[in-house]
């Protein structure tokens, strides 16, 4: 098997004041447990003086808790620090969603879109609509195959994909020929591509000289964590109920593979990656039952993000072009597209406190019964 490529604005203030307490209090409970918490579809609040009018859309809730914990309040922050008004949605996972709240922006005068779209396809119809009316388009933490957006802001990708590689290299080094299953993310996301890739920076060669032995490698459409957990268990009843080592895209993957490793006792047992540093993939590495995850500190993401789309707002592409000095290659657009790029961090057990201490988790949300040991070992409190 290979890996698949394939309103409360304008209220009044009272209410907005309402609003925006309930913001605050979601980002001061550093919202990040499983199963992606407030839903996304509330209005976002309306800006305490007023500002200029910027829509964000999300892709999805279930794939990580990442968007609804750490982008969705950090992004209404940083935008509301750089003078701007967020209207910031969820697209739930449905494309004809993520078109529909795209064309309501649209019409209601956004004068800047960000986009992290579902699929390329997707999202670059979405970022023409856009362009047609003269508004600037983002490309956030997804970028847009074939697309037209003018900016991109991420993370080094290929980096975190490599990060995950070493994680896997490092945890089964002692294990000549250790077996190994590939569980990535959906073939429409470029960045389960650029993660993939950047795994096989590492893995390939150990592939290729025997130190590590590939059982099955298999993308998870949509990132479905529930189908990602039960290939996973296909492959590994397929192959005998043997595995050393799994490479999960993202901490959402590794929950549900470390559910099935759990099922046949396997758990704390087998090395699994990750990537997202949310609460349950910590938890998990704590416990034992996940070896690593990717750090992306969320908030340089949003900040700038809302640094570019404040420039754009105003028509300053001299100051955008001063904060996106990065460029990715889009190869199906065959074009350069000006980007800032964020350096990823691995996380295990032995740095885990990285993510308490930047405020990411709290301790309470990773030191349960099962990890207090650990926790109080790592100074995590
Ligand atoms: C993001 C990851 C996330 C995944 C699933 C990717 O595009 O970069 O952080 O885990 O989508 O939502």
């Amino acid at each position: 098997m290979r890996v698949g490529r394939s309103a409360l604005r304008g209220a009044p203030k009272m209410i907005a004041a309402l609003g925006l307490g309930l913001v605050l209090t979601l980002t001061a409970c550093g919202a990040n447990s499983s199963g992606g918490s407030s839903g996304g579809t509330a209005p976002s609040a309306a800006p305490a003086g007023g500002g200029v009018k910027v829509g964000v859309i999300l892709p999805e809730t279930d794939t990580s808790a990442r968007w609804e914990g750490f982008d969705k309040p950090m992004l209404d922050k940083a935008m509301r620090a750089a003078g701007l008004d967020p209207d910031i949605q969820n697209a739930q996972g449905d494309e004809q969603k993520f078109s529909t709240l795209a064309d309501g922006m649209i019409s209601s005068g956004v004068k800047v879109l960000v986009i992290a779209s579902i699929s390329s396809d997707g999202g670059s119809a979405v970022a023409a609509k856009a362009k047609a009316q003269g508004i600037p388009v983002i490309d956030y933490d997804r970028l847009n195959l074939g697309g037209t957006s003018d900016y991109y802001v991420s993370f080094d990708n290929e980096k975190v994909g490599a990060l995950q590689g070493q994680g896997l290299a490092q945890a089964l080094q002692s294990k000549q020929g250790a077996q190994v299953i590939q569980i990535e993310g959906a073939p429409t996301d470029n960045n389960a591509t650029l993660f993939y890739n950047g795994q096989q920076t590492v893995l390939k060669p150990m592939y290729d000289d025997g130190r590590l032995k590939l059982v099955a490698n298999q993308a998870i459409d949509k990132w479905d964590n529930q189908v990602g957990g039960q290939t996973f268990e296909q492959l590994l009843t397929g192959n005998g109920g043997k595995v050393d080592g799994v490479v999960a895209a993202n901490d959402g993957l590794a929950g549900a593979i470390v559910t099935v490793l759990t099922k046949y006792g396997l758990n704390g047992q087998v090395a699994v990656t990750g990537q997202d540093a949310t609460a349950d993939g910590l938890q998990a590495i704590l416990r034992g039952d996940q070896y690593m995850t990717v750090f992306k500190p969320i908030q340089e993401e949003a900040d700038a993000t809302a640094k570019l789309a404040a420039a754009l707002a105003k028509g300053d592409t001299a100051t955008a072009d001063q904060t996106a000095t990065q460029t990715v290659n889009d190869p199906k657009g065959n074009r350069e597209v000006k980007s800032v790029l964020l350096t990823p961090q691995l996380i295990t057990k032995d740095n885990v406190k990285t993510v308490t201490d930047a405020g990411y988790v709290k301790a309470s949300e990773i030191c349960v019964q099962a990890t207090q040991a650990a926790c109080d070992a790592a100074g995590i409190k």
